[in-house]
């Protein structure tokens, strides 16, 4: 079997980080979601992956490079436009052949990763398989629809009245079938080759097409809320460790990671929480459910349930950091200049709240 990761796409929820980056890039517990990606396709045992790319391409290609640190082989398919989920997997066809192959969304986030499922389908000869989990709101989601009998009737693309709680997650096995299905689709109304249309196709068609429901938790981390309750779950699930400098005034609190190189002064950390490599937190509190990527300085301050992405700088703030996520070489800190004003320099898109 062959690996299939879209990391194409525009990225607009999460701007203004995506003006300048690839969501995909953006880490969850410290860890780009794109490489907890590769990572769950290699763990369930394939090593030939294909990445789709699409404008933040250069970007992808240099922090995924060709794979061997995972021990994996990637190939890069570039993608002209973002003009679908299909679409991808239309250009994809020289590298897939008539493999069978898993599809998973690079901003997508799985609890448990992947190996059942691939065995799953490995042993069996569906069509295709895909992945649903039941949710409190379908309506941005492919909704799927299921009979008493549990088989698939009906796949609908964010339907303003979805018909069931089931939402499509971005995990899609196929075999070569899905070629004649991509071919077949025309464009939505938002004009995407979409993937649930294909799939309908497929079940219109009288292929197998079979659906895993996920017990487990699931985040499609298109927005700053979803990656924070993303970070949140797996910072929960990882091991305590500290590789880097605690000095004997700094507290650590239940789950704390402390990535080679960083140093905690006269700081407490409350876990579940990470701190990355050549981070230093000084007289500072981080709380729960923070991530503080590599090279950043906190310094009197405190700061909770945030991403803080590299290179950045918090510094002296009055009240607590929260609910937050930072992108790359920010400073945020106290002026002493007169007249005592808010001083900002914010890219399109921001979101700034004060007290
Ligand atoms: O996350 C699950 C959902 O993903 C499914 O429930 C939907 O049925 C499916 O259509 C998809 O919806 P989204 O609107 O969330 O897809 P998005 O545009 O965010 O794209 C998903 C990933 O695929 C993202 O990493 C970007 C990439 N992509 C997207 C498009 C449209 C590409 O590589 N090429 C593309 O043309």
């Amino acid at each position: 079997m062959k690996g299939l990761v879209l990391s194409g796409g525009k990225g607009t929820r999460l701007r203004p980080i995506t003006y300048t980056s690839a969501k995909q890039l953006v880490p969850v517990a410290n860890k780009p979601v794109l490489f907890r990606v590769i990572e769950a396709i290699r763990d369930a045992g394939i090593t030939d992956i294909g990445i789709v790319i699409g404008d933040t391409g250069d970007e992808i290609r240099s922090a995924v490079g060709n794979g061997r640190r995972w021990g994996v082989k990637i190939s890069y398919i570039p993608q002209e436009a973002p003009l679908g989920l299909a679409h991808a997997v239309k250009i994809s066809r020289d590298f897939l052949g008539d493999d069978r192959f898993v599809m998973f969304l690079g901003d997508n986030c799985i609890q448990g990763g992947i190996s059942p499922l691939i065995e799953q389908f490995g042993r069996s000869d569906y069509n295709a398989q895909i992945v649903l989990k039941k949710v409190s709101d379908p309506r941005s989601f492919g909704v799927a629809e299921l009979d008493d009998e549990g088989r698939v009737v009906r796949l609908v693309e964010k339907p303003r009245e979805p018909k069931s709680d089931l939402a499509l997650v971005g995990i899609y096995m196929f075999d070569h079938h899905i070629f004649e299905a991509v071919e077949a689709i025309r464009p939505s109304a938002r004009g995407e080759l979409e993937i649930t249309d294909a799939i309908q196709w497929l079940v219109s068609n009288g292929y197998n097409v079979y659906p895993y429901v996920h017990e487990g938790w699931w985040i499609d981390t298109g927005k700053k809320d979803d990656m924070l309750e993303a970070n949140r779950l797996v910072l929960e699930e990882l091991e305590p460790s500290v590789q880097g400098y605690v000095d004997r005034d700094s507290q650590l609190i239940g789950k704390v990671i402390i990535e080679p190189g960083a140093e905690i002064i006269n700081s407490t950390i409350r876990g579940p929480a990470i701190i990355g490599e050549h981070t230093r937190i000084v007289n500072a509190y981080v709380g729960p459910f923070t991530s503080i990527y590599h090279h950043c300085h906190i310094e009197e301050c405190e700061i909770e349930h945030s991403i803080v992405l590299e290179y950045c700088t918090i510094r002296g703030l009055p009240h607590r950091l929260e609910d937050s996520l930072i992108g790359r070489n920010v400073e945020i800190g106290r002026s002493p200049l007169r007249p005592k004003a808010y001083r900002f320099m914010l890219g399109d898109n921001s979101s700034v709240g004060v007290l």
